[in-house]
Parts: structure tokens; C-alpha cells; sequence
């Protein structure tokens, strides 16, 4: 059975374990260092990461950090990045569980905008479009615009200007957008 949970420091090795395993040679890297920075990094409102567990082992991780907007500080937002799935336990559905669990915790915590850098091949059948993303700017130039979109949460509305924000310092790397 496959469960899901707040990731602690001791899950720490299972996680760089399945990012190891999940990218590329070339990607993995960069993905082991932003797990890293991401866990020792203190922000407010916190970073939130996920673990999937299968036989309590962890075979999926996903995590969301907090963003601030430059001129509109009544929304909040949050980016997930990264997920990663243990190649024997894709297709499973695992992913689009972490990424569930993420959303209702985000609509809970009163979110106003949840935002993803990623293939919309995979990322669009959760609702996150291209169009919410041309509204919320990123703090680099993107190496692949079309992968940039977003959801409103908690019914917020769009803005009707597009706005700058800035991300949490493991994610503030020009080499990863
Ligand atoms: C992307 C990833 C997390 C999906 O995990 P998962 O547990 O297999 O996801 P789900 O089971 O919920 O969904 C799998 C479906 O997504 C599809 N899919 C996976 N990656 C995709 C992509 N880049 N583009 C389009 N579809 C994709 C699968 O083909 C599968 O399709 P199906 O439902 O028609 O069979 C996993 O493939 C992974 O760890 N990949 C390597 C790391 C990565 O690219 N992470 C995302 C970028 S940060």
C-alpha cells in the first residue's frame, strides 16, 4: 500500500536515492543539490515536502516552497519542484498523488497561486496552464517558456498585470529555469 507524508531530516538519503535514480545523469546533479539546499533552507511561509512511501520505503518525493510576489503581497503562492518517482514504481499513479495531496495542502493553507516549471504533457491533466503562468514572472530568463504555468487556488483572481516574484534561495539558480 502506498502512503503519503511530511518528509522529515532522517528521510533525507531515501529521497537523494530516488532523485538519483529518477533523472538523468545529466539532471541529477542539480536536482541532489536543491534537495539538499531545499532541506536545510528556513523560509516563511515554510517549504512543505512529501514523501510516498511503498512497504515504508520512500519511492517518491515532491516538494513546494513559498514564493513572494514583487507588487501584490495579498496573494501567496507556492512552486513545486522537484517530484521525482523510483523508476519501478512509475505509472503507478504516484506522482499524480503527490502532486493531489500537494494541492489540497496548498487550498488548505489558503494559497492563492500554485506554479510549475515542467512538461504541461504531464503537468496540464492537474490544471496548471500556460496562461496563469505568463501571469506570475520568474526571477530568470526560462530556458523553456512553454513548460512555465500555473493554477489559481482558493478561487483567486487572476491578476490583471503580470507580476514579478522571487523565490526561496535553493531555487534562485539562473541554471535551473
Ligand atoms: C514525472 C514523474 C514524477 C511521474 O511520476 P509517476 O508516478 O510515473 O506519475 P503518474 O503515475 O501519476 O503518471 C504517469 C503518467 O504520466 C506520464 N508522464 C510521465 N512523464 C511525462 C512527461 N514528461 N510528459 C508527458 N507525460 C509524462 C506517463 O507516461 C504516464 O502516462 P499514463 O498515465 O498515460 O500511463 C516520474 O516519471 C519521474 O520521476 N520522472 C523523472 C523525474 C522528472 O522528470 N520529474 C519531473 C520534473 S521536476
Amino acid at each position: 500500500m502506498m502512503t503519503i507524508r511530511l518528509a522529515q531530516n532522517a528521510d533525507l538519503d531515501s529521497i537523494l536515492k530516488v532523485v538519483e535514480t529518477a533523472f538523468s545523469d545529466e539532471e541529477n546533479k542539480v536536482i541532489k543539490n536543491l534537495v539538499l539546499e531545499l532541506s536545510t533552507e528556513t523560509a516563511s511561509p515554510s517549504i512543505k515536502s512529501l514523501v510516498a512511501e511503498v512497504d515504508n520505503q520512500v519511492i517518491g518525493y515532491v516538494s513546494y516552497s513559498p514564493i513572494s510576489l514583487k507588487s501584490d503581497s495579498s496573494i501567496s503562492g507556492y512552486i513545486l519542484a522537484p517530484l521525482a518517482v523510483s523508476p519501478e514504481h512509475q505509472k503507478q499513479g504516484i506522482g499524480s498523488n503527490l502532486i493531489n495531496a500537494g494541492m489540497d495542502m496548498l487550498t488548505k493553507d489558503g494559497v492563492g497561486v500554485f506554479l510549475v516549471y515542467g512538461d504541461p504533457a504531464y503537468y496540464g491533466r492537474f490544471g496548471f496552464t500556460e496562461e496563469i503562468g505568463h501571469s506570475f514572472v520568474p526571477p530568470h530568463t526560462l530556458q523553456y517558456p512553454f513548460g512555465w504555468t500555473g493554477m489559481m487556488l482558493n478561487d483567486t483572481p487572476v491578476p490583471e498585470q503580470p507580476i514579478q516574484f522571487e523565490c526561496v534561495s535553493a531555487l534562485s539558480k539562473p541554471d535551473l529555469w
